[in-house]
């Protein structure tokens, strides 16, 4: 039997024990009793850190076995959808091209990516997991960054339209559909055409956001969602503009909402989403393939319109990034 003195002096020298643990590992770290292995960090020990979803092992192809960073790296951490991931790859690959620094993304946002574009030209971090990180020399944004050893971490949900727009052709040339959803974009956009027995006739994608994006809206901007009038004036603009010979392709979260107040008598007006089944890749196709777009709110909708590259209507969200998108491309108008 143990006296009460003993349970004491054991639950002390436990205490004792993390104390000084916690003084060695955290407060004082220099005096780690193993400061080479403190040192050696790897670019691989944090690729998971910037995901939102578990990585698996990685397969490194032999270039890259041998291949490290010369100088310092641009990455960013994953958030959102894929809309927002897009954001994000931009935004890297932007930023690598105004400093010279080599690009970067983790495997993760690769991984979203890869479903839907080809050829993408920025490496996941993985393949460089083996090259050792300074990790005192990481900044979080351009504007601070001086030094080409010095690297650079986007936060998730970066957005930088100024820098990735002043090469809008080259963003687009690196968003490639892959080919099966460029076929499917075509033959929605063929169906549009038979059924309108039209020639010459001009595609305007529409993108309605809705079920997350009302709650969002409402806490962030104090606003409602667009309404059906919205997007009426919109496409009359696009009717009047192209005389009767236009279809409009409407991609949309909620496309049961769109079927009820978008269509009306109209015949020109084609619900391409399903609902239940979510295809972001392919909507996305269907946007870009279209000559203009009517845009409401999201990130989404913004790389639709930025890949179809024509006249964009987009709803009036003050500080949202779609605005400052709009001021910077040609012929994107703001309509309330
Ligand atoms: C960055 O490079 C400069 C010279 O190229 C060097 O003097 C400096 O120590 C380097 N800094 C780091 C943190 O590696
Ligand atoms: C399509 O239009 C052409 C002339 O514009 C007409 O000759 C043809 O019959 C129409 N076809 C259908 C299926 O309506
Ligand atoms: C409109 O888009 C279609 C499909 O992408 C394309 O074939 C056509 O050339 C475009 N029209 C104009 C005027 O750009
Ligand atoms: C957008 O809305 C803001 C605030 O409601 C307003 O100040 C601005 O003039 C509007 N922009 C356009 C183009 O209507």
């Amino acid at each position: 039997m143990k006296t009460p003195y003993q349970n004491l002096l054991v639950i002390s020298i436990f205490l004792a024990t993390c104390i000084m643990v916690f003084v060695h590992k955290f407060l004082f770290p220099l005096y780690d009793t193993m400061p080479k292995k403190k040192e050696m960090k790897f670019l691989g020990d944090f690729e998971q850190s910037l995901c939102t979803t578990n990585l698996k092992p990685v397969q490194v192809p032999l270039f890259w076995k041998h291949h490290c960073p010369k100088d310092g790296i641009v990455t960013v951490a994953q958030g959102g959808r894929l809309g927002n991931q897009m954001w994000e790859y931009a935004s890297t690959w932007a930023v690598a091209r105004r400093t010279g620094l080599e690009p970067y993304v983790p495997r993760c946002i690769r991984k979203v990516l890869d479903e839907v574009f080809e050829d993408l030209s920025i490496p996941p971090l993985g393949y460089v997991s083996h090259c050792p990180a300074k990790w005192d020399t990481f900044i979080r944004s351009p504007e601070f960054w001086s030094y080409t050893n010095q690297s650079i971490l986007l936060p998730r949900f970066a957005v930088l339209p100024d820098l990735v727009l002043s090469w809008a052709d080259d963003i687009r040339h690196e968003f490639r559909f892959k080919r099966r959803l460029v076929e499917a974009s075509q033959r929605v956009l063929e169906t549009a055409n038979h059924l309108l027995n039209s020639t010459a006739l001009v595609y305007v994608g529409i993108h309605v956001r809705r079920t997350d994006y009302r709650d969002y809206l409402w806490r962030t901007h104090g606003m409602l969602l667009a309404g059906e009038d919205f997007f009426i004036e919109a496409m009359n603009y696009f009717r009047k503009k192209f005389r009767g010979n236009v279809a409009f392709l409407v991609v949309s979260d909620d496309p049961g909402w769109c079927r009820r107040n978008l269509l009306k008598s109209h015949s020109d007006v084609f619900v391409v989403s399903k609902g239940g089944v979510t295809s972001p890749g392919q909507d996305l196709a269907v946007m870009a393939a279209c000559n203009h777009s009517i845009i409401d709110y999201g990130t989404f909708g913004v790389w639709g319109a930025i890949l179809a590259s024509g006249e964009t209507i987009l709803y009036n969200v003050t500080k949202h990034s779609s605005i400052r998108v709009s001021e910077l491309l040609p012929n994107w108008h703001i309509m309330n």
